[in-house]
């Protein structure tokens, strides 16, 4: 029997109840398919700091470590909102990315067919869109020092090495040539240097592609031409803040934020999170959308473990459970059948994941 361990961080708000589904669905499939998960739960974010008074204590890397993958909820609210920065919870998740060394954030777009009226755009515009945002996740400028704020000033970093480039742009080139070939590299090259350098190392990477297209655009571009035309995007490779800030843009196609999942990989490690937050206004209500976690579980299954089929079995469940109008309230507006709870929602993926 193929056995695998998983660290489960729940973390705040909304993060415990969505990574119960998440867990429900593994289950179901990992019986269908014959393999088994050993869970090993560990503390972040205001989970943590309640408990141990750090947002990440050193048992969590450790346990994470010696784990075969992490499944992550969400963390933070309003509670630990007003802690110094460096005991917040949002400094702990940073702290794990970079424990991990999970560099490469893939964070992939799709526009259900199904939820084409959910979104704000029109559904002419959003029809097909398939594109996959490549962030870096543990440099730039979230990490750059110095940084500081002092009296009445404060300051930030941006600063990317050529090493740090030419990592994260080969994991982009490498997927766009199992996709659709194209890798459109975002940066504000007209103004800041970090992101010449950016654009240099990407060309140099480059010509180790040479069957993959490459496209330069700036972030302000990027922004505007991601609702204009999302269709003409294959590839976003990016910077951790731009990658950021993107990222919750594009969710906007698919209709709700609830829906997108993402896989933060490096050499050694990999991370599976939802890129939504925790949500602590509609936190133990039953009414969040566990989608983006489950299909976060999904790519987990098919990018550290190999389990493809088990993968497939979650994402077709997916697709059917909206197809057949089963909505959690945040898409309640759009073709919804019947309204479900967050576990009615948990229930129902893993039930047509296993007849499948
Ligand atoms: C995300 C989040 C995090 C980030 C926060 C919670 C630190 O917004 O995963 O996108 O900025 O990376
Ligand atoms: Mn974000």
């Amino acid at each position: 029997m193929r056995k695998y361990t998983v660290a489960l961080i729940k973390g705040d708000g909304i993060g415990p109840e969505i990574i119960d589904e998440a867990v429900k669905v593994l289950d179901a499939v990992s019986v269908k398919e014959g393999f088994e998960i050993a869970y090993k739960e560990a503390l972040l974010g205001g989970a943590a700091i309640d408990v141990t008074g750090e947002p990440i204590p050193p048992e969590t890397i450790e346990i994470a470590k010696s784990c075969d993958a992490v499944l992550f909820g969400a963390i933070g609210g309003p509670k630990w909102d007003n802690l110094p920065r460096d005991k917040r919870p949002e400094t702990g998740l940073l702290k794990l990315r970079k424990a991990l060394e999970v560099f490469a954030n893939l964070r992939p777009v799709q526009v259900y067919d199904e939820l084409l009226n959910a979104s704000t755009l029109k559904p002419e515009v959003l029809k097909g869109t398939d594109l996959l945002v490549v962030r870096e996740l543990i440099g730039g400028i979230y990490f750059g020092q110095p940084r500081g704020y002092e009296g009445d000033r404060a300051y930030n970093t941006m600063v990317y090495t050529k090493d740090e480039v030419r990592r994260i742009a080969k994991v982009a080139f490498e997927i766009a040539r199992k996709r659709n070939r194209k890798v459109t590299s975002v940066d504000k090259a007209n103004v800041l240097e970090v992101s010449q350098l950016w654009r240099d190392t990407v060309e140099e990477v480059a010509k180790e592609y040479e069957d993959v297209r490459l496209e330069h655009i700036y972030i302000d571009n990027a922004a505007m031409q991601l609702i204009r035309d999302p269709r003409q995007f294959d590839v976003i490779l990016t910077g951790n803040i731009f990658g950021d800030i993107l990222s919750d843009e594009a969710s906007m196609l698919s209709g709700s934020i609830g829906l997108l999942p993402s896989a933060s990989i490096g050499e050694k490690y990999g991370l599976y999170e939802p890129i939504h937050g925790s949500a602590p206004d509609i936190a133990e209500q039953g009414i969040a959308n566990p989608i983006a976690t489950i299909a976060s579980a999904a790519m987990m299954l098919r990018f550290q473990f190999s389990e493809e089929r088990a993968a497939d079995r979650i994402e077709q469940a997916i697709k059917q459970v909206l197809k057949e109008g089963y909505r959690t309230k945040d898409l309640s507006s759009f073709d919804a059948k019947e309204v479900v709870t967050t576990s009615e929602m948990g229930s129902l993926i893993a039930q047509y994941a296993s007849q499948i």
